[in-house]
């Protein structure tokens, strides 16, 4: 069974995911020029990249613990994942940065103080910069496998830090944040677990 649906896997060529990854940004278009993002455009273009990027991270950090626990592997589709989600990262930032806040570093400086979620959304986005520029080939051989798998560990405090940012965001009242960064901890928990078990495993192995 697992054989062949990693047979089908096999089969999908990576691009299919860069293609499925464009979709919601071809909507999000749509909707903005056919007037379809409701009262406030610019909070509903600012979610939307934030909310798509978040989904992106979360299905990209699940590809270990999927095939450890199933034996399902998305692993050829995980750098895609993690690409997508920094191209959606980036124009969320930018959303802000531009559409909300003019440029203008005042009233950036008066929205963090105002908004303290801010700064674990920039602390998240800045660890996912250094992963995005390092998700090629040339990077990975210029860096060596050790250190760039080193450097992409960053990935699970972003992934806490954009859980955190959105949970703290919203009221109290909205269900999805929490039901999110708790993915994102049930996740993080998964490979703690995976971990030990490798290092009891190698342990045991040598006595
Ligand atoms: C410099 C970094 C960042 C800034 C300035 C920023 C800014 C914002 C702002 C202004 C909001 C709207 C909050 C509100 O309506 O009260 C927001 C929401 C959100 N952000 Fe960020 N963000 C940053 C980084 C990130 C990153 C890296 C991600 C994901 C990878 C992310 C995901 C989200 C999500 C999921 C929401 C909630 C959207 C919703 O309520 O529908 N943010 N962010």
């Amino acid at each position: 069974m697992i054989g062949a649906i990693n047979d089908i896997l096999r089969r999908i060529p990576v691009p299919v995911v860069w293609l499925a990854g464009a979709l919601p940004f071809a909507l999000l278009l749509w909707d903005t020029f056919t007037g379809g993002l409701g009262a406030d455009p610019v909070q509903a273009i600012e979610h939307r990249l934030g909310r798509t990027a978040l989904y992106l991270l979360v299905a990209g950090l699940a590809v270990t613990p999927l095939l450890r626990l199933t034996g399902i592997s998305l692993m050829r589709f995980r750098r895609a994942l993690g690409v997508l989600c920094f191209a959606y990262a980036l124009p969320h930032v930018l959303s802000w940065v531009v559409m909300d806040m003019g440029f203008l570093w005042a009233q950036m400086g008066q929205d963090i103080l105002k908004r303290r979620y801010l700064l674990f959304g920039m602390g998240a986005f800045v660890m996912l910069l250094p992963l995005a520029i390092t998700s090629n080939n040339l990077s990975i051989r210029r860096m060596g496998g050790q250190a760039w798998r080193k450097l992409h560990k960053l990935v699970y405090p972003a992934a806490l830090l954009v859980g955190l940012h959105w949970v703290w965001a919203v009221k109290v009242t909205e269900r999805e944040p929490f039901f999110w960064l708790f993915a994102i901890l049930v996740i993080l928990a998964s490979r703690l677990v995976i971990r030990r078990r490798v290092a009891w495993g190698r342990v045991l192995g040598r006595v």
